[in-house]
């Protein structure tokens, strides 16, 4: 593949952004997804840190307005004016009518907690812009909020790592991880069941009717209980392996934070340690790589996706060098994909152009780069550390490429470089272009 061309890219990726922006937050797409996604968020900070440090601070602390009082962020808060345009809306959740809830409409479930790192990253591109606006000493407080809710309500299994209660919670909806899990869960909600997504992508790459009736049934269930952790159903509970690798950074990020505002870092570093090694409760030795666990049953689900190589962000990761060698293998980076498959493209129900079942996706193929960079580091002591470093650039050009090549696409197909999912989606911009722009530092 040729390199991009870095004015193109950063002209296109920018373009998107704006398109996309909404005032105080980025809408992941103004058609698909019509409102404030949590995970989105932080994921487009990490893009616009670079283009504008006061927009960035903004579309962090938009989502956490949406906070709730018991600390959760949630996966969604909603603009009224567009309730038809996505379903379930604010009109399902009537968060209002909830005591905890914020002003703002919102979602009762939550997403991968990648906030605390995008809020650092934010302030170490820009620290004037972030001393200027107060930024951490700000943000902080309710961060760490957010982790205790985590940490309290989210420990449903007693071993330190939080549990999804909604595939959605995951941020990758028909994961084959949930398959098992879902097929226990009934798929005939009171709700009626609106598909506005489907005006935007092909059903071909969308989650199946069956799979949306389970999903609102679970959403159902968990608002009529008052979105209550403590007193929830078991329908779903299972601990991922992106979701708490994700978590364990954040939890670095706070350290980081409470060092430069003055707090105790401590209590971070320790808890970023204490999942660290409870991921661990998730390796799967015969696999190579990190699966679920159904806190329901206690079983490890053994199937081979992404979500199991994402631990790799962690310096300290235990498993780190089984991983590497899995990723580098024939499942995933083997035959030189243009991107991450989501799953293991040996599996017989991989299906390269359905959402999280095979495509490749820019903010996975993102976290892989850095999960490599991480262990090629010369502290690092992987004996192929040049490997993973060539790796990780042919990546990080790829990504960049079919970025800008395709109109900034939600998802492509990982052996052909096909587009697919819906076009000038924001995170896709901005993690190219926090490529680009790590590049042109150097
Ligand atoms: N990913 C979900 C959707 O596709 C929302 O979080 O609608």
């Amino acid at each position: 593949m040729t390199s991009p061309v870095p004015e193109s890219l950063a002209k296109a990726a920018i373009a998107v952004l704006n398109r996309n922006w909404a005032g105080s937050h980025t809408l992941p797409a103004t058609g698909l997804y019509p409102h404030q996604w949590s995970w989105d968020s932080g994921f487009i900070a990490l893009g616009l840190r670079h283009v504008d440090p006061d927009r960035a601070q903004q579309e962090l602390e938009s989502l956490l307005n949406g906070q709730w009082d018991d600390g959760r962020l949630p996966q969604i808060i909603y603009d009224v004016s567009r309730d038809d345009d996505y379903s379930p809306g604010a009109s399902f959740w009537r968060s209002g009518e909830h005591p905890d809830a914020p002003i703002v409409p919102t979602t009762g479930l939550i997403q991968p907690p990648n906030h605390a790192w995008a809020a650092w990253e934010v302030h170490r591109t820009n620290p004037e812009a972030s001393e200027r606006n107060s930024f951490l000493s700000r943000v902080y407080p309710r961060l760490v909020a957010w982790h205790e809710y985590l940490a309290t309500r989210r420990n449903r299994g007693g071993n330190g790592l939080a549990s999804v209660v909604h595939p959605w919670e995951s941020g990758m909806d028909n994961s084959p991880l949930w398959d098992e899990a879902l097929a226990r869960v009934p798929d005939t909600p009171k709700h009626e069941i609106r598909r506005p997504d489907l005006q935007h992508a092909d059903a071909g790459e969308r989650p199946s009717a069956k799979e949306y009736g389970r999903y609102f049934w679970l959403a159902e269930q968990y608002r009529d209980h008052g979105c209550n952790d403590l007193e929830g159903e078991d329908s779903f509970v299972l601990e991922d392996p992106t979701f708490n690798a994700l978590w364990a950074r954040s939890e670095l990020a706070l350290a980081d934070i409470a060092r430069t505002i003055g707090k105790d870092p401590a209590p971070h570093d320790e808890r970023a340690q204490a999942l660290t090694d409870a991921l661990e409760t998730l390796f799967d030795t015969d696999l190579g790589l990190y699966v679920a666990r159904d806190v329901t049953t206690g079983a490890l689900v053994r199937k081979s996706t992404i979500s199991g190589l994402i631990p790799l962000i962690l310096a300290r990761l235990h498993s780190a060098q089984p991983v590497l060698q899995t990723l580098m293998g024939p499942g995933f980076l083997g035959s030189k994909p243009h991107m991450v498959p989501s799953y293991d493209i040996r599996a017989d129900d991989f299906e390269p152009a359905q959402y999280w079942r095979g495509p490749a996706w820019f903010n996975m193929t993102w976290l892989v780069i850095l999960g490599l960079r991480t262990h090629s580091a010369p502290d690092a002591g992987a004996q192929d550390s040049g490997l993973y470093e060539s790796e990780a650039q042919r990546l990080a050009t790829n990504l960049q490429e079919l970025a800008v090549r395709h109109g900034f696409p939600e998802y492509i197909d990982p052996l052909t470089g096909a587009p697919h999912g819906t076009r000038n989606f924001s995170w896709t911009a901005a993690l190219a272009l926090d490529l680009l722009k790590a590049e042109t530092a150097q």
